[in-house]
């Protein structure tokens, strides 16, 4: 699996993006609505220079909408058009049918302007892998549109599905990859799934995400595993002169609430930190964003 973090992977995944965006008017860039930033790679803003931009915020059934709304105005303020989708239950699909046409409007009549008319507007889909690229393309485009063929001219090998009348989309995304120069944006990418890091181990994921929920989602942890809200609000309010001892504690209470315990009948803090991320990442912990937009900072 790890073969995708190669880096000779990731120059031919930027080559041929860099090549098939020649290609398109339209960058519509998926993101992980749970980490909106640390699943996207900031290059796609040089890459997509001068092209219209937008950004869908999907798996947003694992989000909380409340963040995701102030994502939306993050993503508008620096010029993109977004839309809020659930790929895989195919909600948001007629929000991004209008956010594409609201993208392609100034194109087209550019076009209309210099007496070009039926030239349909060219899109493609870009993101990091897990991010739900494929699921998109077969719930928004695959089945119910045909595939254009190749393009006399254009490029050879090159699929194209037609949307509507007036737009077509590359069937292969382009391929993103995230930035890990920052520690924290692979530590959530773990967390949600995108990336099976072999470096951090499910307990190092589980005592951050603890902490996290522990002070942004009070309650969670203590609703889903019937551990006292009191003890866990001392906690999470800092008061606990250590406090990682008090999270692995927490991780510990949760391996015995669920019974995961080795042969001696200590807590098994491994099988319980696997446990946890598993509910995160199902949603069964309720609809949680693990960032939030700093709203004044450009990209
Ligand atoms: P990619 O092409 O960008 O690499 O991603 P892909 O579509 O393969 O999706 C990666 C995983 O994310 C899949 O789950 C897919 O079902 C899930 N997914 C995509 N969109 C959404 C969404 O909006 N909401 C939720 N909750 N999940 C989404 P998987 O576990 O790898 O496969 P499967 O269990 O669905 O078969």
């Amino acid at each position: 699996m790890n073969y995708q973090w190669y880096p000779g992977h990731m120059t031919k995944a930027r080559r041929m993006m860099q090549e098939d965006i020649k290609l398109i008017d339209l960058v519509i860039e998926l993101v992980d609505a749970r980490v909106p930033l640390s699943s996207r790679n900031p290059d796609i803003d040089e890459l997509g220079k001068g092209k219209a931009r937008l950004v869908l915020l999907n798996k947003a059934d694992l989000a909380d909408r409340s963040a995701t709304d102030k994502w939306e105005s993050y993503f508008r303020d620096r010029g993109c058009f977004t839309a809020v989708v659930d790929a895989r239950s195919r909600t948001g699909m007629r929000a991004v049918s209008s956010a594409i046409d609201d993208a392609c409007r100034e194109k087209k009549e550019r076009d209309r302007r210099r007496g070009i008319i039926n030239r349909p507007v060219r899109a493609m889909i870009a993101g990091i892998p897990n991010v739900g690229k494929s699921t998109f393309i077969n719930t928004f485009a695959g089945k119910a549109c045909a595939k254009t063929g190749n393009r006399p001219g254009v490029t050879k090998g090159k699929q194209w599905i037609r949307l509507n009348r007036e737009v077509e989309m590359l069937d292969t995304p382009g391929i993103l990859w995230p930035k890990f120069e920052d520690q924290m944006v692979g530590l959530k990418l773990a967390v949600t799934g995108a990336i099976r890091d072999e470096i951090l181990q499910p307990e190092e994921l589980a005592l951050w995400l603890i902490t996290y929920l522990l002070t942004q989602y009070p309650g969670v942890i203590a609703g889903r595993y019937q551990i006292d809200e009191e003890t866990l609000t001392a906690q999470a309010s800092g008061q606990s002169p250590d406090r990682a001892a008090e999270t692995a504690d927490v991780l510990a209470r949760i391996a015995k609430v669920r019974g995961c315990v080795k042969k001696g009948g200590e807590p098994d803090g491994q099988k319980a930190a696997q446990l946890l991320i598993e509910d995160f990442r199902s949603g069964r912990l309720g609809a949680i964003t693990l960032e939030m937009p700093v709203l004044e900072k450009q990209i």
